[in-house]
């Protein structure tokens, strides 16, 4: 590992906004900002609930992750058409070439969409289309992570899977999100079973609400390779030695954990804790336009808040790289580059 030398308070921010970073946990649909939810309501002939943008925003004050939810599924129902995905994965493509950010692997619902009578193809197409040409012209590589709803039951997950195959070309991996309590990973044993047999990588949400035993059974039944979130794993030091000891990367999302009442505030967050104990974890921005800030943001206000220094700095961007779905001779020319701009930021 990189020696890294400190460096001053007051350069730190900067650090972090110029340091190239792989981002590996952002719904596409949370980026959906209202400014844009307005203007495809009014592309598609939707009605809102809400009389403009500002009132939109001002709904955003959740208690939990269901409060959030709520709005984040009535946001996504303005998305029709391909061009619609397409524009939406494009604008946070935009914002991650300014943050930095080389690399992403986005999230999409597509239940959230099929169930609303839109084509598994037509949200496919767009958001594939968007993560091609972020690389031609933002020079950002960006893939496509399906994930089931886990509220909704194995058998829609089944046939959600059977929807998206024609387009498997197109997505590198499966996930699992939405309201966690009362979903364990369990429940979707069998469906991730099919999709590890055919070769997809594997993530899941666990111990965002939920409970350390969820964290256990995402690896152990549904066998992921990553835990998205996972910050409840400190109630379990079994769970935190068997994190570190198997390089089980978390990504873990602060600005979110602060916006649903996970923690009171980004001091009282356990990021530092997770990294001291050895374990991988990352920085991500989950829902950027509901949580106040895209990658950049998550990283400066939770260095502001806590005990976090360069050394965590180049920890944090490197775990990301070397967590990510990329092939290992660009996960080294990434980290090269990497060690490169810590050499010359001085
Ligand atoms: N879907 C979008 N954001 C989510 C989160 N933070 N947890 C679970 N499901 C989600
Ligand atoms: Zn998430």
């Amino acid at each position: 590992m990189k020696l890294v030398k400190p460096v001053a308070a007051d350069r730190l921010s900067a650090l972090l906004r110029q340091m190239p970073k792989a981002e590996l946990h952002i719904h596409i649909e949370g980026s959906l900002e209202p400014e844009l939810i307005f203007a495809l309501a009014e592309r598609n002939g939707v009605a809102l609930p809400y009389a403009s943008v500002d009132a939109l925003r001002s709904a955003y004050a959740f208690t939990n992750l269901q409060s959030f939810l709520d709005i984040y599924y009535a946001g996504a129902s303005v998305l029709i058409t391909e061009q619609d995905f397409y524009d939406m994965a494009r604008a946070y493509l935009l914002k991650a070439a300014q943050d930095n950010v080389v690399h992403a692997e986005l999230f999409f619902d597509p239940q959230t969409h099929t169930a609303r009578g839109v084509s598994m193809e037509t949200v496919i197409n767009g958001l594939h289309r968007a993560c091609v040409d972020a690389q031609a012209e933002l020079g950002v590589s960006a893939s496509l992570i399906l994930c089931f709803l886990r509220h909704l039951s194995e058998e829609d997950a089944f046939e959600t899977l059977d929807q998206a195959l024609p387009f498997q070309e197109k997505f590198i991996g499966i996930g699992l999100d939405s309201g966690e309590v009362g979903n364990p990973p369990e429940k979707f044993a069998r469906v991730f079973a099919r999709c590890r047999e055919l070769g997809f990588h594997l993530v899941a949400h666990a111990g965002e609400e939920g409970p350390p035993a969820y964290i256990w059974t995402a690896l152990d039944l549904l066998k992921v390779e990553r835990i998205d979130h996972g910050v409840q794993a400190t109630k379990d030091a079994a769970l935190m030695q068997r994190l570190a000891k198997d390089r089980i990367a978390l990504t873990v999302c602060p600005l979110s954990n602060l916006k649903l009442c996970v923690f009171p505030d980004l001091a009282s967050h356990n990021l530092r804790q997770l990294l001291d104990a050895g374990l991988a974890a990352t920085v991500n921005s989950d829902d950027p336009a509901y949580f106040g800030g895209y990658l950049n943001e998550n990283f400066t206000q939770t260095f502001a808040a806590g005990p976090l220094d360069a050394e965590h700095a180049y920890r944090l961007a490197r775990n990301s790289f070397e967590a990510s779905f990329i092939d290992s001779a660009t996960k080294q020319r990434h980290i090269d580059r990497l060690d490169a701009n810590f050499e010359a930021f001085h």
